[in-house]
């Protein structure tokens, strides 16, 4: 996985960026960037959470309103500081977007850039699916390179050598990658193997295959269920998807697509994220709308453990309150890997866990290089974790001995939600800084945990409440 680009020949065809429309944006107002929590842990939940929609699949198919003359109606969309991101960078190719709650429309037809704004794109990873869109239905694009968490190098060379694949010629020039359609005319079907079953690159290049003339075979594809929702809206759209869930996906291209309705599917990591919010301070909780078969690796993991987990439809209970007093909860051994493989987007959650159960737990990420940053910061509430690459060792503490509160800064989106679940279940105060960085993920976060009975406040810039 290499992000090497090989230069080509300039382009200069990009349409003018267009004056944003201050009409256009109808966007919530995001949470201050400097907010703090103030966790005093210890409180043991009870109760019922609802699961939002999915932050990645609406992003993905927010990127997708693209391909699409007409209106779009998304519903069930997440009000975080990412969606409104990805619907600033439409905007600034001149979509218009009217959120409205959870719902959003997409108007496209006066989009008149195929240069969205870099700074936003370079905020989100999810900035940078854009590419395939434009490409397949402006037949050029120059976008940014995306951002998202600092959690390893996160290159774009299978997005780039699955789109010359699909006839564009692209090279990279002032930090953008710059891609027009070699024929003049548009994107041709072809052949690619991923070499990594990059979620982005496979999301965006079905984007693109779908306006691409031909038929387009993607092989080595990742399967996670947001390439499912983002084929499902396509499909409603009236492309025309084959295989997905499978390891290879077959799109034969069409001319045009047009607006359509959907429904977001509801966010597996935030309702995994919940699970282990019960499963650390063993409390009992449901949740719903779920997909536990989407879960399954989690749910087994945590069965396993010793908690007793049942749905009923779309519902789900976990309760990891003790059957016997004093008994605790068994440490198990995490590999992260692509879907249906232990998701590495609950990893850190699931460390802090780890951090309070009986025995040795082994935790390997192996999807991203640098996605052990969280260790340090719990460390500091006395969890015992060492490191040795990207390997884990998490040892239980001394019986009956439990994690203190801690002041700690959440320098990603799940490292730092790792550190909200540790403080729900350390004695004492906690004070996670950064929570601009979570806000990204979890929608409602201090009314979801509120009211499952944790005692969590926000501090907005230059509060505090404990020393340095
Ligand atoms: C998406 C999710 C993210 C999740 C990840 C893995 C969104 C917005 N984000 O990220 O929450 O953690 O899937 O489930 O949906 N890679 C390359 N070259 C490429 C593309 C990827 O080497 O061209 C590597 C990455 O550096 C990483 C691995 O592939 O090590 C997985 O990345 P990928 O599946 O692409 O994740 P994202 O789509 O960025």
């Amino acid at each position: 996985m290499s992000s090497k680009f090989d230069p080509i020949l300039p382009l200069n065809l990009i349409l003018p960026h267009p004056n944003p429309n201050p009409n256009s944006l109808h966007l919530p107002a995001g949470p201050p960037a400097a907010a703090k929590l103030v966790i005093t842990g210890g409180n043991s939940l009870s109760g019922h959470v609802p699961i939002s929609g999915s932050k990645n699949s609406a992003l993905a198919i927010l990127a997708a309103t693209l391909c699409c003359r007409g209106d779009s109606k998304l519903s069930n969309v997440p009000q975080l500081i990412d969606t409104t991101t990805m619907a600033a960078v439409l905007s600034s190719l001149g979509a218009e977007i009217e959120f409205s709650g959870n719902e959003v429309v997409v108007r496209t037809d006066r989009v008149g850039s195929v240069e969205p704004d870099a700074g936003l794109v370079g905020r989100i990873r999810g900035g940078f699916f854009v590419v395939g869109p434009l490409l397949a239905r402006f037949g050029e694009a120059a976008v940014g390179l995306p951002g998202g968490c600092d959690i390893g190098a996160r290159p774009v060379d299978i997005y780039v050598r699955g789109l010359r694949e699909l006839g564009a010629v692209v090279e990279l020039r002032d930090n953008k990658l710059v891609a027009r359609a070699a024929n003049g005319r548009g994107l041709v079907g072809g052949r690619f193997r991923l070499d990594y079953p990059s979620v982005g690159a496979t999301q965006t290049l079905m984007m693109a295959a779908c306006l691409a003339e031909g038929t387009t075979l993607l092989s080595n594809v990742a399967g996670e269920p947001e390439i499912a929702d983002l084929a499902s809206f396509l499909t409603s759209a009236g492309a025309r998807v084959g295989g997905v869930g499978t390891d290879k996906i077959c799109i034969h291209g069409t001319r045009q697509l047009y607006g359509t309705e959907h429904t977001i599917m509801p966010d597996r990591i935030e309702a995994g994220t919940f699970m282990l919010a019960a499963a650390i301070t063993r409390s009992r909780i449901s949740l719903s709308p779920v997909c536990p078969e989407l879960l399954s690796v989690l749910i087994d993991k945590l069965s396993g453990a010793g908690c007793t987990i049942s749905h009923v439809r779309d519902e789900l209970e976990l309760s990891a309150i003790p059957r016997r007093s004093g008994e605790g909860l068994r440490g198990f051994d995490v590999r992260t890997l692509p879907y249906p493989g232990f998701p590495t987007d609950l990893q850190p959650q699931t460390m802090a866990l780890l951090s309070t159960c009986d025995g040795l737990s082994i935790v390997e990420e192996s999807v991203f290089e640098n996605r052990l940053t969280h260790v340090k910061e719990l460390q500091k509430f006395g969890a015992k974790i060492y490191t040795e690459g990207s390997t884990a060792f998490v040892h239980r503490k001394g019986r009956g001995e439990k994690l203190r509160g801690a002041r700690v800064d959440a320098a990603d989106l799940r490292g730092g939600m790792s550190l909200v679940l540790a403080g729900l279940a350390a004695e004492g105060v906690t004070q996670v800084s950064r929570m601009c960085n979570i806000d990204r993920g979890y929608e409602s976060l201090e009314t979801k945990l509120r009211s499952l009975g944790a005692d969590v406040k926000r501090l907005e810039k230059s509060q505090s409440i404990l020393r340095s």
